[in-house]
């Protein structure tokens, strides 16, 4: 299995690791074909991304993805980060190999997943629509 040099990269040095003690908005979930899990802390001021930190017990693929999207959603309004796809994240990393596609649907979930919790927690009204999860994300690019 090969891993792209960005890959390598961001799973040795990632970005963006840790956890935020007064996030605005907190999304945890789990890979249902590893069962693997990821936790996404949100620090949001007036609309933007201001901080973000992740803390995941998965794998490279899974850190590295995690990497990335949060440098991508960093600084960036919640409506940018909520139409962030795993693809992109993968295309950002110059790929994944194909059995590693699925770990990269847990920073886009994740990041989802928080955006919901601050929007519950300050009583934003919000689409349900915004944070399905469409399973037809999940093809990579191809190596
Ligand atoms: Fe579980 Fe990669 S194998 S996230």
């Amino acid at each position: 299995m090969e891993y792209s040099e960005k890959v390598m990269e961001h799973f040795v040095h990632p970005h963006n690791v840790g956890k935020i003690e007064d996030a605005d908005g907190i999304g945890e979930v789990g890979n249902a074909k590893c069962g693997d899990i990821m936790k996404m802390y949100l620090k949001i001021d007036d609309g933007i991304i201001t901080d973000v930190k992740f803390n995941t017990y998965g794998c490279a693929s899974a850190i590295a993805t995690s990497s990335m999207a949060t440098d991508l959603i960093k600084g960036k309004p919640l409506s940018e980060a909520l139409k962030l796809t795993n693809k992109a994240v993968v295309e950002a990393l110059d790929g994944l190999p194909a059995v590693k596609i699925h770990c990269s649907v847990l920073a886009e979930q994740a990041i989802k997943a928080a955006v919901r919790d601050y929007y519950d927690k300050n009583g934003i009204e919000y689409d349900e629509a915004q944070f399905h999860f469409n399973e037809t994300h999940e093809h990579g690019v191809e190596e």
